[in-house]
């Protein structure tokens, strides 16, 4: 019989944990409290550490450092059956041989639930995905959406305290991935079930997630709601990816309060400037304003901002984006809403409120 762990559990504690693969930290030291009903994303680039942290959490692979506790009950040392949690794979990872039905109540045979409980459970989780329709059907006969929907029913119909999903939209194409990503929260809300997901993707973070764990290289660089994330990046490396994807080189030429004035080097030597929010330095200092393509925008002529010549030019349906050369030679990305020509002499200015100015 399973240990039914931490059904009522406040918190998951996750204090120092580590994982190497010979020399190789994977991760070095992560440490996280994820309160019940909460849904959570661990968001960073590929080989960063998330699907080791997850590993880690659902007990397939053992820590060489650190602790896991629900509450005050250490569960690092228990087995990954029992833990009880629920897991997604990337690759669904469904039994071709047996039907969805069969599938979504695998969990619950191996626990021994009795027929009728499992039948009733079966029944709610089929449901739940909305797959009555394909209920005696096996994996091969569904499309890769219906599939994954299994894979999240399996998962939750051993009601478990903790549901870890290992970027479980990634091999489903986009509108899809759109549709699945409202499905996962849709379950979310009705089910409350404390949720663990990975991504790589920011904006599926930023949509399904209360809280974000921004990881790089097995470490946490920022944890904070989709808007904290979104807004107010701790330094350069999480700005970058969470969009910010210029950073232009300067000095900081006025400071008042929070508004800061970049000057670089513009056409003929002149100085030219941006305005951005100061997150570090002082007057003089060297930083770095980061900033979106999308504030980062073409200025009415006669008005301010720094000289760039047109490089490239996309069509975004809604408007066009851009790439081009300042006049000290950075690479900017910005957004126009009228057809430029390349070659053509642009005059660009970031949205003061959206870009950040970071020490260089
Ligand atoms: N079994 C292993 N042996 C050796 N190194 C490993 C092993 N598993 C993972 N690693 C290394 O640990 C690091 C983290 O891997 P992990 O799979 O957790 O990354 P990830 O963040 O999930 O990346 P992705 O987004 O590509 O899935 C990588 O550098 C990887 O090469
Ligand atoms: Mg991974």
């Amino acid at each position: 019989m399973m240990l039914q762990t931490g059904q009522n559990f406040r918190t998951l504690h996750i204090e120092g944990m580590a994982r190497t693969f010979g020399d190789f930290k994977a991760l070095n030291g992560i440490t996280l409290d994820i309160q019940r009903g909460e849904f959570v994303a661990l968001l960073g680039p590929s080989g960063c550490g998330k699907s080791t942290a997850l590993n880690c959490i659902a007990g397939l692979l053992p820590m060489t450092g650190g602790t896991i506790r629900l509450d005050d009950q250490r569960i690092d040392l228990l087995k990954t059956e029992d833990r009880g949690f629920g897991m997604v794979f990337q690759n669904y990872a469904l039994f071709p041989h047996m039907t969805v039905r069969d599938n979504i109540g695998f969990g619950l045979r191996m626990r021994g639930v009795p027929g009728a409980e499992l039948n009733r459970r079966v029944q709610a989780a089929v449901a739940l995905v909305r797959m009555q329709e394909q209920a005696h059907k096996l994996p091969g006969q569904l499309s890769g959406g219906q599939q994954q929907r299994v894979a999240i029913a399996r998962a939750i119909a051993i009601e478990p305290s903790l549901v870890l999903m290992d970027e479980p939209l990634s091999n489903l194409d986009a509108k899809l991935r759109l549709e699945m990503r409202q499905e996962i929260r849709r379950i979310h809300m009705q089910q409350h079930a404390t949720t663990v997901y990975v991504t790589h993707d920011q904006e599926e973070a930023l949509s399904l997630a209360d809280r974000i764990v921004v990881m790089r290289d097995g470490q946490v660089q920022q944890v904070g709601s989709p808007s904290d994330l979104y807004d107010l990046p701790v330094d350069l490396a999480v700005a970058d990816f969470m969009g910010f994807r210029n950073r232009l080189t300067g000095r900081v030429q006025m400071q008042q309060g929070q508004r800061v004035t970049v000057a670089v080097s513009g056409a003929g030597g002149a100085t030219e400037s941006l305005m951005g929010r100061a997150r570090h330095g002082g007057l003089g200092d060297r930083v770095v304003l980061a900033v979106r393509p999308d504030d980062l925008t073409v200025q009415p002529q006669g008005l301010p901002g720094i000289s760039a010549v047109v490089e490239m030019t996309e069509y975004r349906g809604r408007g066009f984006q851009a790439t081009g050369k300042t006049a000290d030679g950075q690479t900017v990305y910005f957004s126009v809403d009228h057809a430029v020509r390349i070659g053509e002499p642009v005059t660009l200015a970031s949205n003061p409120d959206r870009a950040l100015v970071y020490p260089a």
